[in-house]
């Protein structure tokens, strides 16, 4: 198992555990919750201790670009902080406050305010992503997390975030944004 340097914030008895690198002194120790999620490209646990979540790839998501993904987007506050992981295996992370924007938008939990505010951030998120050469591929409302108490967007899911090949980044950023008014237009119906 490879730790980042992130690993410095961790409480000391975890980080103590995460720095030998020896999984299974990770799992002995540490105890993982599954999340109550449908797997399909990865098995989800919690570790509630600690706000921090671990993602196992199944067999289908072993080539997912999760973990290279992370790597070239930390520091930008959007996206979560990534602790430990072993590569095609699985991956340790900052839980990302909040809920959904999928669930959020169907309870009729998001003013238009709101809707407004997560749109600006997504822009911002997103420019910054394929800044670092990183472009999502498949956009999903399922993917945004918004917490109502701080009014801050974070994004989860890295699987589809390819390298970005192209040189128009204000283009691909139109493209997403695009993707994102239909998205909420197709969950304001229903
Ligand atoms: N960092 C995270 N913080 C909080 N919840 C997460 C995080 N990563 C994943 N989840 C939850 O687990 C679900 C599945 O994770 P996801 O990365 O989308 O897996 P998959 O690649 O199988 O689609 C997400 O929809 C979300 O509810
Ligand atoms: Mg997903």
């Amino acid at each position: 198992m490879k730790t980042t340097e992130f690993i410095k914030n961790l409480p000391s008895d975890l980080r103590s555990v995460l720095e030998t690198g020896d999984r299974n002194l990770f799992f002995n120790k540490i105890s993982l919750d599954p999340m109550p999620i449908r797997a399909n490209r990865a098995w989800l646990f919690e570790i509630a201790e600690y706000d921090l979540v671990f993602k196992r790839f199944t067999p289908k998501g072993k080539r997912d670009y999760d973990i290279d993904a992370l790597k070239d987007l930390q520091g930008i506050a959007y996206f979560p902080v990534l602790y430990a992981y072993e590569e095609q295996e699985f991956l340790i992370m900052q839980k990302v406050p909040g809920q959904d924007i999928e669930s959020l938008m169907e309870n009729g939990m998001l003013s238009e305010e709101e809707l407004e505010k997560i749109r600006e951030q997504y822009k911002k998120a997103m420019r910054l992503a394929i800044e670092r050469k990183r472009y999502d591929w498949d956009m999903k409302l399922e993917h945004l997390f918004w917490d109502k108490e701080t009014q801050r967007l974070m994004l989860i899911d890295f699987g589809e975030y390819d390298v970005f090949r192209g040189t128009d980044v204000n283009q691909a950023l139109e493209g997403l944004l695009e993707h994102f008014d239909e998205e909420i237009d197709m969950a304001k119906e229903w």
